[in-house]
């Protein structure tokens, strides 16, 4: 998932500024007002690239001179060897996102059960109760700034993001609007919308065209009664994730 890491006006162009991913240094370069993430730590001894200096795309480490190409990590001088890994980095509005998951798109023939394994709720259901579900999903394509969901109305089921990319917004179309979020494939959204008639409490707007893998409340709970062992397990589940929330309160 990305990770809004600042505003995109406070690095001024030629500028590097290191941040912190995930738990990992980040370092992003505004090179003519387009921007590039790539690891802050060099591959040579380790020195933080984002306090060396930048000209055009080639950022030199400030210990020993090696050289970089900040759009795609490469080694243009030693002594290093290796290349910066880079990270996709995106602007939403004057937000600047970066993400460090090296998760690769999933192939069009990735099943629908793989997706689902990845969805928290259904995480621990055995390959027969996933394929049980499978029966359930559909594919639907929304084109770039759609709404899929919309904040306040109630939710028919789950999604997960095939391709392409989504904004989760908090107060859509209002001066108060916020990114909460920016998901991409294999992450899904609305899980919580498949057990309950709950209002949204965000909105997601495709970024670009983008598919998805969905669920329809309606279905996955008339297959949970034909299903009780299925029911009970995700009860399972749920109640495993709020004694965690709960320890994790206590803590
Ligand atoms: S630590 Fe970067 S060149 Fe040596």
């Amino acid at each position: 998932m990305a990770v809004r890491v600042g505003k995109a006006s406070d690095l001024q162009p030629g500028r590097i500024a290191g941040f912190l991913v995930d738990g990992k240094s980040v370092a992003v370069a505004n090179v003519d007002a387009r921007y590039f993430a790539f690891d802050d730590i060099c591959t040579h001894r380790g020195c933080r690239l984002s306090e060396g200096p930048l000209e055009g795309i080639i950022v030199t480490c400030p210990c020993h001179a090696s050289q970089f190409d900040v759009t795609n990590g490469g080694v243009v001088t030693g002594p290093a060897t290796v290349a910066q890994d880079t990270f996709q980095v995106e602007i939403v509005g004057d937000e600047l996102w970066v993400s460090t998951d090296a998760k690769p798109s999933p192939p069009a023939a990735e099943t629908a059960t793989s997706l689902l394994a990845q969805v928290a709720l259904f995480a621990g259901l055995d390959s027969a109760a996933l394929e049980s579900l499978e029966a359930f999903t559909f594919r639907r394509r929304f084109g770039a700034k759609e709404v899929i969901v919309e904040e306040g109305r109630t939710g028919n089921g789950l999604y997960v993001v095939l391709s392409g990319r989504v904004e989760v917004v908090k107060g859509l179309g209002s001066a108060t609007r916020q990114t909460v979020a920016l998901l991409g494939p294999g992450e899904p959204f609305g899980e919580m919308a498949l057990l309950g008639d709950w209002r949204r409490s965000a909105s997601v707007v495709a970024l670009e065209e983008t598919e998805c893998l969905g669920m329809d409340r309606w279905a996955f709970l008339t297959h949970l009664n034909r299903q009780p062992q299925l029911a009970i397990r995700i009860l399972q589940l749920l109640a495993e994730r709020l004694a965690k929330t709960n320890e994790k309160l206590i803590e």
